[in-house]
């Protein structure tokens, strides 16, 4: 018996699963990101073309049935559970959802965050945090209005800020994800750390991963963050730290700023080793690795009966497929895509 799950008497309606999920390489699976939708309001240039194309409204799962999968998985051993997009806060009546697995915290799920661009932000930040949430990321790459502008495209820099404003009031803690981009926000960035910091938020910097085709020319933007890293040194004392947040970034101290940064080097370092987590598009696909394009098909067995063993078959099933790691490489030659599918279809 998995002793971790649904312990407490009878207040739990999920019961513990004999049978947790642990991969063919003894990694324990205990998060798991879902991606609400795969639209977003914003058009970063490094991660969808302008005129993307989503995935037809009748596809998806709807917030029910993305309900019922997530329980599914904490019965299974999911103890954090991270939603994204696309943008999670543009699909309709999404707090439903949020609201659904807020009730879950403490019977079998410790924690619900979310990963939004902040645009929606103002509107739903106290209610997220009355669902139970308590900390969540927003994407922040610049702290410039008009390079804003040009970088999402769409983004509206005021409302993010607005965004991050009412978060905070509402009690939620922040962390601020920025992707390096070269000759973008390099040089921005020890603004960015000070803005962060200064307003107790940590900050998280993302190499640009070559997923999905977009407009532009990814091997221009790609920046080592090993580099970002060096050129922060000259002004900041960092400092290796332990800290962990599930996710997987490494962090350091700045000793000028008092904050945390953390790096997540996809393409640089490794991250694999400890990977803990699978990810679920809107359309009920399980996808294993984000740098691989095997998947499971998780709606045909969601959808076949009521029951819950043949879902719970199939979510083993996909486990003993999750692979060693990503294939990530850029491509220099060819500049395609080492994975065809956007970040946008299973999250960051
Ligand atoms: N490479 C790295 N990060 C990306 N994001 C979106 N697309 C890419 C990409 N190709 C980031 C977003 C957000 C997080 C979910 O992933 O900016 O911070
Ligand atoms: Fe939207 Fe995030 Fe992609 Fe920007 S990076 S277009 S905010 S999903």
């Amino acid at each position: 018996m998995n002793t971790r799950v649904g312990t407490i008497g009878n207040a739990s309606p999920l019961t513990a699963d004999a049978n947790p999920m642990i991969d063919p390489f003894g990694r324990a699976v205990t998060y798991l990101r879902v991606s609400v939708t795969d639209r977003c309001d914003f058009r970063c240039t490094y991660c969808m073309a302008e005129n993307m194309t989503f995935l037809p409204k009748k596809d998806l799962l709807t917030l029910e049935e993305l309900d019922r999968l997530c329980s599914a998985f904490i019965t299974k051993g999911v103890r954090k559970i991270r939603l994204t997009g696309g943008e999670p806060l543009v699909r309709k009546n999404i707090m439903y959802l949020v609201r659904q697995l807020g009730e879950k915290i403490g019977s079998g799920l410790d924690e619900l965050t979310l990963t939004t661009n902040g645009s929606q932000l103002s509107r739903h930040a106290e209610e997220l945090y009355e669902c139970g949430v308590r900390r969540i990321n927003v994407s922040l790459d610049t702290l410039d209005p008009d390079k804003f502008r040009k970088i999402t495209r769409w983004g509206d820099f005021a409302k993010v800020m607005e965004g991050i404003d009412a978060a905070q009031k509402a009690g939620l803690k922040i962390k601020l994800n920025a992707v390096a981009l070269k000759d973008f926000n390099d040089s921005e960035m020890p603004e960015l750390l000070r803005f962060a910091h200064g307003r107790g938020m940590d900050l998280t910097v993302i190499e640009t991963m070559p997923m999905g085709e977009i407009d532009e020319d990814r091997t221009d933007q790609y920046l080592p963050l090993s580099e970002l890293r060096a050129d922060l040194e000259k002004q900041f004392t960092l400092t290796d730290i332990d800290y962990q947040t599930g996710g997987p970034a490494r962090y350091v101290r700045v000793t000028e700023t008092g904050g945390r940064l953390g790096f997540i080097t996809p393409m640089t370092h490794n991250f694999c080793e400890s990977c803990n987590r699978v990810r679920l598009t809107c359309t009920g696909t399980l996808f294993m690795c984000l740098g691989q394009n095997d998947a499971a098909d998780l709606r045909a067995a969601l959808r076949a009966t009521e029951d819950d063993a043949l879902l719970q078959a199939a979510i083993d099933e996909a486990i003993t497929r999750k692979p060693k790691g990503h294939d990530f490489i850029i491509d220099r030659t060819h500049n395609r895509p080492a994975v065809a599918r956007h970040m946008s279809v299973t999250g960051g």
